[in-house]
């Protein structure tokens, strides 16, 4: 293998330039060319390809966002797309992608290489964590410590006026950022998607409780994806059905998605990058690298979008008694 090229796909997240780094000095190590492709697939299929030696990755393993820019592709969509992709791939002399995204970048992915035949190692660049075959995701850990570090400033406000604040978390259909954020900064209630229970109508009973402690202050975690609705929504039913509360909400939004990658992220990102260009090499393809227990995994494309991982209940039932 001559030449590799690789791209960050779908919503960025603080870890993905550590792992651009990994896949460019790994590969300079094995004298492998890599060409940068920009703003994901559609840079296949415009052609918009950067040489990348050594230094074009310094200093960037501490930056969060992506260096080579992501957006989710329109045209990757269609097999006209595709092949235009195919085409510029081909041309380049681009013999194997690794790609840094999540279920819809593994999803285009697969695609492709059972059309083209072209070999394709993916890593798992989500803050989501919604992906089988890793424990962690690239950018996981760190939104978990912005969530966390907001939150903070929040309980803070909200002590000084006796407030309960509704606070909604992304995660997009999974419920693992507001989960663990949620242990990690003490909230009363956790709202997530993959609950089965009317966990409103818990809450409400709980807040509402006879001999309930009166406590300083109260954070509702609401993800994104809750079927209760976001968090203005949610807001608005406990001001009506729990009158003794001085409720406030605030969505955090994008900040989720940015900062500096923490050490986790930076280590994880590191050693799946390395192993990506590894596994190119040794010929593996349609494969996620992940971690599990601190090994390096491999897990199919489509298994690793299937998003069945399971919430650790464990854990809810810990809130549940923590927050008492
Ligand atoms: O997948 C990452 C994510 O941040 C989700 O948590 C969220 O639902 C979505 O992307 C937001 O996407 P956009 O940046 O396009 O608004």
């Amino acid at each position: 293998m001559k030449k590799i090229g690789v791209l960050t796909s779908g919503g960025d997240s603080p870890g993905m330039n550590a792992a651009v780094r990994a896949v460019v000095r790994t590969a300079a190590y094995y004298g492998i060319q890599v060409v940068g492709i920009q703003r994901g697939y559609d840079g296949l299929i415009e052609n918009d390809f950067i040489e990348f030696h050594s230094g074009s990755v310094a200093n960037i393993l501490q930056r969060g966002g992506t260096i080579l820019k992501s957006m989710r592709s329109e045209g990757f969509r269609s097999f006209e797309g595709r092949q235009k992709a195919f085409e510029n791939i081909k041309n380049a002399g681009i013999e194997g992608l690794v790609v840094i995204g999540g279920d819809g970048t593994f999803t285009g992915a697969n695609i492709f290489i059972n059309e083209f035949n072209f070999p394709i190692i993916g890593l798992p660049g989500t803050i989501d964590n919604d992906l089988v075959g890793t424990d962690y995701t690239i950018g996981y850990d760190t939104a978990l410590n912005t969530v966390i570090d907001a939150v903070d400033k929040i309980r803070d406000t909200a002590e000084s006026h006796n407030r309960l604040f509704v606070v909604e978390v992304m995660g997009k259909d999974a419920g693992f950022i507001a989960l663990r954020a949620g242990v990690g900064c003490g909230a009363a209630a956790i709202l997530y998607p993959e609950s089965e229970e009317d966990q409103l109508k818990e809450l409400i009973l709980r807040m509402n409780a006879e001999g309930r402690r009166k406590k300083l202050s109260n954070i509702v975690i609401v993800a994104e994806g809750a079927k209760e609705g976001d968090a203005q929504t949610v807001g608005k039913v406990l001001k009506n059905e729990c009158p003794g509360y001085d409720i406030r909400v605030v969505v955090l939004g994008h900040i989720q998605r940015g900062g500096s990658p923490s050490c986790m992220e930076r280590v994880r990102a590191s050693q799946m990058g390395f192993e990506a260009v590894n596994s190119l090499k040794d010929g593996r393809s349609g494969e996620m690298v992940g971690v599990i227990n601190d090994k390096i995994s491999y897990t199919p494309f489509s298994k690793a979008i299937k998003n069945q991982e399971k919430i650790d209940t464990n854990l809810l039932k810990m809130i549940d008694i923590l927050s008492i």
